[in-house]
């Protein structure tokens, strides 16, 4: 403020320049006077604005999920030997949600028919929560007498895509974002026949490598079995190639948004990052849609509430692939996700295209959106 007694003002008029000394001129200089608001709050106020206008009275209950501990999955690893953890896992009163919406199928057949159910019957993921209500953590996973961890932790609504994705053994898959690996992992022990994985972050592709090595047997992870590339997914090289695609684009990852300072995408040195992303996920999907063959399937998932950010791309995304590619895709329904699954997650009631798990304070998993598109021509 001293610096400041006495400054003289240079007002610059029509006529010149004039002169006022402003004595007791004090100027708040904003950087200092205020800190900075944090990443997580500046979040929950878009957050605020934008979603209670998306989801109206729903809004409240799912924001306090948001702010709460998330829950996780165990996802056993196929690769190891299950039956010691399975054992330690059912001490713990965790259970397989998947084998109990399978168990729950077979009492209605209607469900049974279509095919998001098919898939669960014929998968090989099994997958251990902790009862709705429940909020036990799992302890870290340990090797097993293979050398290779027995389960990998994730938010068990991470495997949806998987599921929606009904990958059959002989199958191709590209894997367009797949860093850290959950995803990744869950496709390999889905048996699928070759798996090619990306992900243009060098460091977040070390990951995958790390996730690969420490749950993978080497002689599944032959050139001939999976191939890890770290390409940007949003100009593919590769046309009709894959008979399944996933696209688990990058997002405002919401929940971490609300609970991280550390590599939070509300930073404000990352605005326009933030602003781009809905065009950055239409071209990634757009590339999902071009790289599988006419009849395979692309599964778009993000793991944010975000209309912008999950209907409005893949509405983009199929009328730029028609327009611009002559790719013609058609959205699968994935409605009977909510009646197999209604034990394990809460689901959005209006989604207009895909499925969005909300998070919820007795079920505390996701947000998790998903939309499945088959490649007509
Ligand atoms: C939601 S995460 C993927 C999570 C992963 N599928 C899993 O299950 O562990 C999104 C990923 O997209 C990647 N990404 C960012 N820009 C990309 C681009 N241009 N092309 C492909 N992937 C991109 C990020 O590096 C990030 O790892």
């Amino acid at each position: 403020m001293a610096a400041s007694m006495g400054a003289t003002l240079i007002l610059r008029r029509v006529r010149g320049p004039v002169r006022i000394f402003c004595r007791y001129r004090y100027k708040k200089k904003w950087a200092t006077s205020f800190a900075a608001a944090s990443c997580p709050r500046l979040a929950l106020q878009y957050f605020d604005m934008n979603y209670s206008a998306q989801f109206g009275d729903v809004w409240p209950s799912v924001r306090i999920g948001l702010l709460s501990e998330q829950k996780y999955g165990a996802l056993l690893n196929n690769f190891s030997s299950v039956e010691t953890v399975t054992h330690a896992l059912r001490s713990l009163k965790a259970s397989d949600f998947l084998h109990e919406a399978r168990a729950a199928m077979t009492g209605s057949p209607g469900v049974m028919a279509v095919s998001p159910a098919e898939t669960l019957r014929t998968s090989n993921l099994t997958c251990y929560t902790f009862p709705r209500g429940d909020i036990s953590r799992f302890p870290p996973a340990r090797s097993s007498a293979l050398g290779l961890l027995e389960y990998y932790l994730l938010d068990a609504a991470s495997l949806l895509p998987v599921l929606a994705l009904n990958v059959q053994p002989e199958n191709r898959v590209l894997d367009l974002c797949a860093a850290p690996g959950g995803k990744t992992l869950a496709l390999l022990m889905e048996g699928c026949g070759y798996l090619a994985a990306n992900d243009p972050s060098i460091s977040r592709c070390n990951r995958l490598r790390r996730v690969l090595q420490s749950y993978v047997p080497r002689e599944q992870r032959t050139d001939s079995r999976v191939r890890v590339t770290s390409w940007s997914g949003t100009d593919w090289p590769e046309d009709a190639v894959y008979d399944r695609v996933l696209v688990d684009a990058p997002c405002t990852t919401d929940r971490h948004s609300l609970q991280e300072e550390e590599n939070n995408i509300f930073h404000r040195m990352r605005r326009k990052e933030r602003q781009m992303l809905p065009l950055l996920q239409t071209q990634l999907l757009l590339s999902g849609l071009r790289a599988v063959a006419p009849g395979g399937d692309v599964v778009y998932s993000t793991c944010t509430l975000s209309t912008l950010q999950n209907e409005c791309v893949v509405e983009r995304a199929v009328g730029l692939a028609a327009a611009e590619y002559g790719v013609h895709a058609e959205v699968q329904d994935l409605r009977c996700l909510q009646e197999i699954f209604r034990k394990t997650f809460s689901f959005h009631l209006d989604c207009r295209l895909g499925e969005l798990v909300l998070p919820h304070l007795t079920a505390n998993y996701g947000p998790l959106y998903l939309c499945k598109l088959r490649r007509l021509r």
